[in-house]
C-alpha cells in the first residue's frame, strides 16, 4: 500500500554531559523515536500492537496487521503540557469548555503511571493498565481524591480500551463527564461514511446546540461537523477506515453518547497543532458519557469501554 500518511520521522539526538536523549522531531507513531519511560508498547506479533504514550494516556497507533487505524497530527505536540493531537485522548473530568479548568478536562495533559506492564494472556492477547490519581494540580482545580485507571486489550482483531473512575473521597459525591476522543485515521474523508446513527438525536454545536433528528443512514462528512449524538442503542461503523477495503465497527458500554467530529478547513487553518489539509485524513468518533454528567458516590466506582473492531481485508498481512 502507499502510505501518504507514515510519516517520517528523523529523531534528533541532543547531548548533555554523558546522557544520550533521543526527542522526536516531529510526531511518530514509532516506539524507538521516543524515550523508552514515555511509551508503553502492546506488541501482539503479525504487525498488530499499540503504542501509548504516558502523557494523557494517549493512544497513539494501532496497528492491525500492518495498517495504522489511529490519526496522529503531524504537528501533534510532544511536550507534556498540551494536549497530543490525535490517537485517543482521554477526556475527564469535563467534557469541552470548563469553568474549573482546561477544555476537556486534565485527564489527556496529565502523566499516567504504569499500574500494569503489558502482559500476554494464553490467547496472545496483550493487556497492560495505566492509572492517574488526584494530586495537588488537580485537587486545586477539582477538589476531589479519585483514582482512574485505564485498561489496554490487545486482542487479534480488536481493540478493547476501559476507563474505571473510582471516588476515594471521604463522604463527598462528585459528577463527571468522561469520553474516549479517538481520531480515525482515513485515506480521504470524502470517500467514508458513518452509519449506525439514523434516527438519534443530536445536538448540533456548529449551530449553537440546535437539536436535531438524524436522517442519514450513511452520513458523509463534507463539513465542520461538531455533533452530540445522545443514546446511541448499537454500533457505529466507518466505512474505508483507514484504507479503501476495510471498515472499522465501534461499539460502546456504559458511553450513551457519540460525539462527531472534523474541523474542516477554515478551524483546520487556525489549529496551530495541526496542518492545514489533515482534516481530510481523519475523523472523530467519540464515545463517551457526556450530556448527563454522573453522579459518584464516594467508594464507588464507574466502569465504561470502548472496543474498536476492523473487518479483515485480502490484502492484511
Ligand atoms: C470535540 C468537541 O470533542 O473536540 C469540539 O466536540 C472540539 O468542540 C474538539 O473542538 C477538539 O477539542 P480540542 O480541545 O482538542 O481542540
Amino acid at each position: 500500500m502507499s502510505d501518504a500518511l507514515s510519516y517520517s520521522t528523523c529523531p534528533i539526538k541532543i547531548v548533555r554531559g554523558h546522557r544520550t536523549e533521543k526527542k522526536p522531531r516531529m510526531a511518530s507513531q514509532k516506539a524507538e523515536d521516543y524515550p523508552n519511560e514515555d511509551v508503553m508498547v502492546l506488541n501482539r506479533e503479525k504487525g498488530t500492537s499499540v503504542l501509548a504514550h504516558l502523557f494523557g494516556a494517549t493512544l497513539i497507533s494501532w496497528k492491525y496487521r500492518g495498517v495504522e487505524n489511529i490519526f496522529l497530527s503531524t504537528k501533534a505536540v510532544f511536550d507534556k503540557k498540551k494536549a497530543i493531537r490525535g490517537g485517543i485522548p482521554l477526556v475527564f473530568p469535563n467534557f469541552g469548555p470548563w469553568s474549573l479548568g482546561p477544555q476537556h478536562g486534565f485527564a489527556r495533559i496529565k502523566l499516567w503511571a504504569v499500574e500494569q506492564q503489558p502482559s500476554v494472556d494464553g490467547n496472545g492477547d496483550v493487556t497492560a493498565v495505566l492509572s492517574l490519581t488526584d494530586d495537588d494540580e488537580t485537587r486545586a482545580m477539582w477538589n476531589h481524591k479519585f483514582k482512574l485507571l485505564y485498561t489496554i486489550i490487545l486482542k487479534e482483531d480488536s481493540l478493547t480500551t476501559k476507563l474505571a473512575v473510582h471516588n476515594n473521597n471521604e463522604k463527598d459525591s462528585f459528577d463527571f463527564t468522561c469520553l474516549f476522543h479517538t481520531y480515525f485515521r482515513l485515506s480521504n474523508v470524502s470517500n467514508t461514511a458513518i452509519s449506525g446513527l439514523k434516527g438519534i438525536t443530536f445536538s448540533d454545536k456548529i449551530e449553537g446546540d440546535k437539536e436535531d433528528k438524524e436522517t442519514h443512514e450513511e452520513i458523509s462528512v463534507d463539513k465542520n461537523y461538531d455533533r452530540v449524538y445522545r443514546n446511541v442503542p448499537g454500533v457505529v461503523k466507518i466505512t474505508k477506515c483507514p484504507i479503501s477495503d476495510r471498515q472499522m465497527e465501534v461499539s460502546f458500554s456504559n458511553l450513551p453518547d457519540v460525539v462527531l467530529w472534523n474541523p474542516w478547513d477554515e478551524k483546520a487553518k487556525v489549529m496551530s497543532d495541526f496542518d492545514d489539509l489533515e482534516y481530510l485524513r481523519m475523523v472523530c468518533v467519540e464515545g463517551g458519557s457526556v450530556s448527563t454528567p454522573n453522579k459518584l458516590s464516594c467508594g464507588e466506582c464507574f466502569e465504561c469501554q470502548q472496543v474498536l473492531k476492523p473487518s479483515f481485508s485480502p490484502f492484511d498481512i
